[in-house]
């Protein structure tokens, strides 16, 4: 799976595109309610941003550039645009007023007020300047050092912000550092800029240039299903191209220290931040201690956490984490009383909680405390408990997944490949799904288990109603393993290869032909493939299954050529048969598919009729891919 993309970055990417020369270009931008806040924030600072769907491109304004707001600036419930953006306002020549919503208001703020007041910064707010609504009145700033009490991102980042507009130099020290996604995406823009192992120093005065931010998946947001993978037995969950810079890996560390099977794989550098896919495998865990630097390290990932340290062997101990407490809520509190409710053993400290292993959740009704991680922490725990556990107030949840968390609804196109068999159908699907990071829904391997799921039911293929059962009860999902091939499920079992001998080969063939079966077969294929983000292939996909799929294709090839790419693949499996043999076999194959009485074989009007007699299958993939990403632009 993919996760959505990182916030913090994403955050960055629009606060530092603001104030570049020149035009930014963000890709897998996070439209996360808190990400759309501080790009609103930046609109209203007289910022053109335009969001274009695959990217959102900014129109640099250069490090004085922002106009003064006209309204006050709405941060909702993010706590990196108020802080972030105040300490980047602090050097403004003009007026600003930022505010959130209620969580927000209840969030401290003195931790920024008290470095940027240093700075010469004049900032106001409520309760002596700690709580927003606060009031900036912008102006000359000076560089300071400034060695902070807590580990703290945000307030590094205000400092650093204000430390672009401030005379000389800006130095912040923290006691372990913690993400440093500012320092790289400053470097990376240009900034005069200095990173040490505790901190970092900005030299202000220098313009910033625009560059291209490709942002990575964010781990905090994949960290979610990680454990869910730990968690359920038998899961092996591959997510792709996640942000594994040190200062956030923190979940690895301690998911691997509990025995947790989780791998780094194919690490490489994205726009200046590391990124890999996590490979990861169901675990049995234990209890350890966390504490010191691997707190920033993973301060987001805490909630769910607590949820793997429930299900572990032994207790957890958990300190040094107050932070935790000043959160979207007290995640302290919160998960200690949502623990409690599905039957854990919890004990809260000051700075931390003692968590009892038990080896089972009970099911319950617990609460979001209107924060997307407890929210997302507890679905987690609802995957492992023995009754339901119901989670209330989650539209908080969007914060990360905009789009639902899980897979994406209607995330891509619906593609259908029609045409007659020897076409190159079906290796044509999966490639073309590959390139595009699609599932190849293979509708054969879908008749293929049914007719398993059948033949091991023992119900015989003239009880309508039997069969219907059976066929009604399968339940089927494709998952790409990590060799490029694809597995089939049903109903959670492997059947990959089961469904390949040749005795289901020939019952897939009889019980295809039986209407009650189609029928169902065709409001499987509908309900998998209607999120979209697929590839069907068939003889009726663009005509029945999906007549308003977005994009069409018909493949053909002379009956010559399909006869003879069934002839070098036969052969190569040592099969006795002549070329003759097969060209026949195509010709006969074309007759019955084009006069069969359910769905005959016919190009649909809309579809794309691609010759194939000619072509090398790049070819014919290059020519698709690019129809296809054409549709999508
Ligand atoms: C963030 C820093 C962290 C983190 C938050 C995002 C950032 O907060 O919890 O979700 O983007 O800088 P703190 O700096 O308050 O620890």
């Amino acid at each position: 799976m993919k996760v959505p993309g990182d916030k913090s970055i994403s955050h960055r990417s629009i606060m530092l595109g603001s104030i570049a020369r020149g035009t930014t270009v963000v890709r897998g931008f996070l439209r996360g309610e808190d990400n759309i806040a501080t790009l609103g924030a930046f609109r209203t600072m007289g910022v053109t941003i335009r969001d274009e769907g695959e990217v959102i491109l900014i129109d640099g304004r250069g490090l004085h550039g922002l106009e003064e707001p006209s309204d006050v600036i709405d941060c909702g419930n993010s706590g990196t645009s108020i802080r972030l953006i105040s300490g980047l306002l602090a050097g403004q020549k003009f007026f600003s007023v930022l505010t959130g919503d209620q969580y927000l208001r209840r969030r401290p703020m003195k931790r920024i007020l008290d470095p940027l007041g240093r700075m010469g910064a004049e900032i106001y707010g409520r309760m002596g300047g700690n709580l927003a609504p606060l009031a900036i009145v912008g102006g000359a700033l000076n560089g300071i050092t400034y060695e902070s009490p807590i580990s703290s991102a945000q307030v590094k980042s205000a400092i650093l912000l204000a430390g672009l507009y401030a005379s000389g130099e800006t130095t912040v020290i923290e006691p372990h550092l913690s993400r440093d996604h500012s320092e790289r995406m400053l470097r990376y823009f240009g900034a005069d800029i200095e990173a040490m192992p505790n901190g970092a120093t900005v030299r202000g005065g220098r313009e910033l240039q625009a560059r291209e931010v490709c942002v990575p998946g964010d781990i905090s947001s994949a960290a979610f299903f990680i454990v869910a993978a730990l968690l359920v037995p038998g899961s092996e969950l591959l997510v792709r191209n996640v942000g594994v810079n040190r200062a956030r890996t923190g979940i690895i560390d301690i998911l691997s220290a509990m025995g947790g099977s989780l791998e780094m794989v194919d690490r490489r550098e994205i726009s200046g931040e590391p990124v890999a896919d996590l490979l990861v495998r169901s675990s049995r865990l234990k209890g350890i201690e966390i504490g010191g630097e691997l707190v920033p390290r993973a301060i987001d990932e805490f909630p769910v956490i607590c949820v793997a340290a429930a299900l572990a062997e032994g207790t957890t101990i958990i300190r040094d984490a107050r932070e935790l407490r000043v959160k979207e809520t007290d995640r302290i509190a919160a998960m200690a009383a949502n623990l409690r409710k599905i039957g854990v053993l919890v004990t809260e400290t000051v700075d931390g909680m003692e968590i009892r292993g038990t080896d089972r959740f009970k099911g319950g009704e617990v609460d979001s405390f209107g924060d997307h991680r407890i929210a997302m922490s507890m679905l987690v725990a609802g995957l492992v408990a023995d009754d339901a556990v119901t989670v209330n107030d989650v539209d908080c949840i969007a914060t990360s997944f905009p789009n639902g968390a899980g897979n994406d609804p209607r995330k891509g196109l619906i593609i259908a490949i029609d045409g007659p068999s020897g076409a190159g159908k079906s290796t044509i699907a999966r490639l073309l799904a590959d390139r595009l990071d699609y599932l190849y829904l293979d509708t054969g391997a879908m008749f293929r288990t049914v007719a398993l799921m059948v033949k091991r039911s023992g119900v015989s293929i003239d009880d309508e109603s039997a069969l219907a059962e059976v066929c009604n009860r399968v339940n089927i999902s494709f998952a790409r393993s990590r060799d490029g091939g694809y597995s089939v499920f049903s109903n959670g079992e492997d059947v990959s290869h089961a469904i390949r001998t040749s005795e289901i080969s020939m019952f897939t063939s009889r019980i295809s032909a039986v209407k009650t079966v189609r029928d169902i077969l065709l409001r499987l294929q509908r309900k998998m493939g209607s999120a979209g983000g697929v590839v069907l292939e068939g003889r009726d996909i663009g005509t029945v299954v999906f007549p308003d799929a977005d994009v069409k294709f018909f493949l053909s090839a002379s009956a010559e050529e399909r006869g003879k790419r069934r002839f070098l693949e036969l052969s190569a499996k040592n099969e006795e048969i002549t070329l003759q043999q097969t060209i026949a076999q195509v010709v006969q194959r074309d007759a019955q598919d084009e006069q069969r009485e359910h769905a005959p074989l016919r190009k649909a009007d809309d579809a794309v009729e691609i010759d194939t007699t000619s072509l090398s299958i790049g070819e014919v993939l290059t020519s698709m891919e690019g129809i296809v990403r054409e549709r999508m632009a």
